[in-house]
């Protein structure tokens, strides 16, 4: 049987989620060692249509235009609309590494690959651009009013300086740092913690512009410390960026342990990552701390820690 199999990367937001559904600016990098999988197989006569196979969510379902509520179907009947093509007569298994609701992006990665393959079985070629409107499209599906920054990094597959509604800015990253990603193993739907950022902002703006104003001028400054090369002012401006999150109250009690246990362990500096309240944070690291801050990370409660190095 002729399989042919299609990925896209997991992402970590370095500054100013949040803010950026606001028009701050944001940073954000892909991660390329966690991934997930579409593998697409096509059908015998015998078994016509298209089933879904994914595996991690222990579902498997035939694609019905009727079935727009489970949001894989949705995922299918938006790709198939944006190509314009009949559903194909097809088995696709849906495989990922990447942990749901952590803030890594899993929903965007899984979308692309799945748009990927269905796209290469209709013999239609995507560009990343065409690519990208579509992934957005189901993302405004599971997030209501998404800025758009997961989808662009998981579909480009690239370190992007994003501001809503503007043209892509690819960042370079002047010197290679190493972060530590650390789960708090609560699961945290970003359309909650986006929700009541909305509802204290129309509660009150005096008080929440000036703080994701702050935001956006820290995110500026990290920019210039990355294409500088100045690793060591990027660990005080996550520090701050994690103050500012935890004022729009997107931190909770495991994010703040795990980032307090990071920075006594010895980071250069630590905050959540994502729609926050639970899922991921990253640790800025020194090739002479890493062990011991992960070794902290853990006792402090993280259900899994993974060292990557941003380059
Ligand atoms: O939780 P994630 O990985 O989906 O990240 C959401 C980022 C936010 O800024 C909170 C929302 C958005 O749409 O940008």
């Amino acid at each position: 049987m002729n399989i042919q199999s299609f990925s896209a990367p997991a992402k970590i937001i370095l500054f100013g989620e949040h803010a950026v559904v606001y028009g701050q600016p944001a940073i954000a990098v892909p991660i390329r060692e966690i991934r997930a999988y579409a593998s697409f197989s096509l059908n015998a006569d015998s078994k016509p249509g298209l089933h879904i196979v994914a595996e991690d969510l222990g579902q498997t379902i035939t694609f019905d235009r009727s079935s727009e509520e489970n949001p894989l179907s949705f995922a299918v009947q938006t790709i198939l609309s944006h190509l314009g093509v009949e559903p194909p007569n097809l088995t696709i298994r849906l495989r990922s590494q990447i942990p749901l609701a952590g803030g890594l992006g899993s929903g965007a990665a899984i979308t692309t690959a799945l748009a990927r393959a269905i796209s290469a079985a209709s013999d239609i070629s995507l560009n990343n651009e065409q690519l990208n409107r579509m992934v957005y499209e189901v993302e405004k599906q599971y997030h209501g009013t998404p800025s758009g920054i997961d989808n662009t990094v998981v579909v480009y597959e690239q370190p992007v300086y994003f501001v809503r509604g503007h043209p892509i800015e690819r960042l370079a990253i002047r010197t290679p740092f190493q972060l530590l990603i650390a789960d708090t193993g609560v699961t945290a739907p970003t359309k909650i913690a986006v929700g009541d950022v909305r509802t204290l902002y129309e509660t009150d703006p005096e008080a929440v512009q000036p703080m994701l104003d702050s935001i956006g001028t820290l995110v500026r400054q990290a920019r210039l410390a990355i294409e500088e090369g100045k690793v060591e002012i990027l660990g005080m401006l996550m520090s701050r960026n994690h103050e500012l999150l935890q004022q729009i109250t997107v931190s909770s009690s495991e994010l703040d342990r795990l980032v307090n246990a990071a920075v006594d362990a010895g980071a250069l500096g630590a905050k959540l990552s994502g729609g926050g309240r639970g899922g991921n944070m990253i640790a800025l690291i020194t090739k002479d701390s890493a062990v011991e801050v992960q070794q902290a990370l853990i006792k402090a409660g993280a259900v899994r820690v993974l060292l990557t190095t941003i380059a």
